[in-house]
């Protein structure tokens, strides 16, 4: 990329994450000048799960919030509020959620008279483990080839080849529920609330792994498909049964039943990266997305590192669940590679093979 912009705002609201970014670009890096974001999570906590609409309205109310509050990290740095580019997701994600942010793009945009493109939500969980968090901010010279992508969020369970700037093909993915998905949902089946994958790794940590023989779904496929699903449904009819016998579920009973499910739902995933890993012969493995918060898999990720030699690079801190920092990388970076962004264009549920 030649004509690099000096300055830009990166604006996330895909899911339940009201998020801005605003970044400088000096000599080959971006740093990153400030971040806001408002999770809604407590709000959907008691439907076990993302409300659409309610989504939508929040980030509605959120929007100014969180950009004013944008706008004083900017001030307290000294800085100046004067970006060049406007990036914003337009998908995947929830319809109604990903309209406000693009709108609110749209009119930033025109109002500054800077361009807006549209940012691909899981381009920017894949790149996110490029982030230098000491010194906040990213380097622009990345060259890689023949890497391997893992995404594993609330929405997806992919396998990417990733070979160069712009050029990404699925290898694989669920055939059904995302990983976090089923996170989220072995949470609302024990009443524990929502997002479900840092309340059941938290009562995993308790539990005995080996409690219950929880099948592993799609093992010995020998490929990269898997499925979720036969996991639920077996972390279903365990509990069911327990309430045959005793009016609730007990603390024990709670650790010992998320324990199983993130030994079986963790290793499946891990023994597919590690089929990947033989098979593609990457040089690095980018990983994003909420999951990669989970201390059990991080652990089984850094130890298959080690054993194969193959580069992690992994997404930390605020830069695992949603955020705006990794949709101003994604589009930073795509820019200054030369690869063609587009004006935003909301997209709520793009195939796999469109990542
Ligand atoms: O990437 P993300 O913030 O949003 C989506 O793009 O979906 O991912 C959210 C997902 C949720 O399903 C959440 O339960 C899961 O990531 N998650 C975890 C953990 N922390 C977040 N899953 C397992 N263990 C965790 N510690
Ligand atoms: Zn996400």
């Amino acid at each position: 990329m030649k004509t690099l912009p000096r300055t830009a705002l990166s604006i996330e609201t895909s899911c339940d994450e009201t998020a801005f970014a605003y970044f400088e670009i000096e000599n080959n890096t971006a740093n990153l000048v400030a971040h806001a974001l408002y999770s809604q999570a407590a709000e959907h906590s008691e439907f076990g799960g993302v409300v659409p609409h309610m989504a939508a309205r929040l980030h509605h109310k959120k929007i100014p919030l969180v950009f004013s509050e944008l706008l004083s990290h900017i001030r307290d740095c000294g800085k100046e509020f004067s970006p060049e580019v406007i990036f914003v997701t337009d998908g995947p994600g929830l319809s109604p959620s990903l309209w406000t942010g693009v709108n609110q793009a749209v009119i930033l945009g025109e109002a500054l008279g800077v361009p807006v493109y549209g940012v691909n939500h899981m381009h920017g969980h894949l790149f996110s483990g490029l982030f230098v968090q000491g010194t906040q901010s990213f380097e622009l010279d990345h060259e890689f080839q023949n890497s391997l992508g893992v995404l594993i969020s609330g929405g997806h369970t992919d396998f990417l080849s990733v070979n160069d700037w712009g050029e990404y093909q699925w290898l694989g993915g669920t055939q059904d529920d995302a990983i976090g998905e089923a996170f989220d949902k072995v949470s609302k089946m024990l009443g524990l609330g929502y997002p479900g994958g840092p309340i059941v790794s938290k009562k995993a940590a308790h539990g005995d792994p080996e409690a219950y023989d929880f099948p592993l779904p799609m093992l010995h496929s020998k490929d990269l498909m898997m499925s979720y699903s036969g996991l639920k449904t077996a972390v279903l009819y365990t509990i069911q049964d327990y309430l045959k016998s005793y009016e609730e579920l007990d603390e024990k009973f709670i650790a010992d039943v998320c324990a199983s499910f993130q030994l079986a739902a963790v290793d499946v995933l891990v023994k597919k990266i590690t089929f990947a890993i033989e098979q593609e012969h990457p040089e690095k493995v980018f990983v994003g997305g909420g999951v990669i918060a989970n201390p059990y898999l991080k652990a089984q990720l850094e130890i298959l590192s080690e054993k194969t030699g193959v580069e992690l690079v992994a997404a930390q801190g605020v830069l695992t669940s949603d955020n705006a920092i990794m949709i101003g990388m994604a589009g930073i970076l795509h820019l200054y590679h030369g690869v063609t962004l587009q004006p935003p264009v909301v997209q709520s549920s793009l195939g796999s093979d469109e990542l």
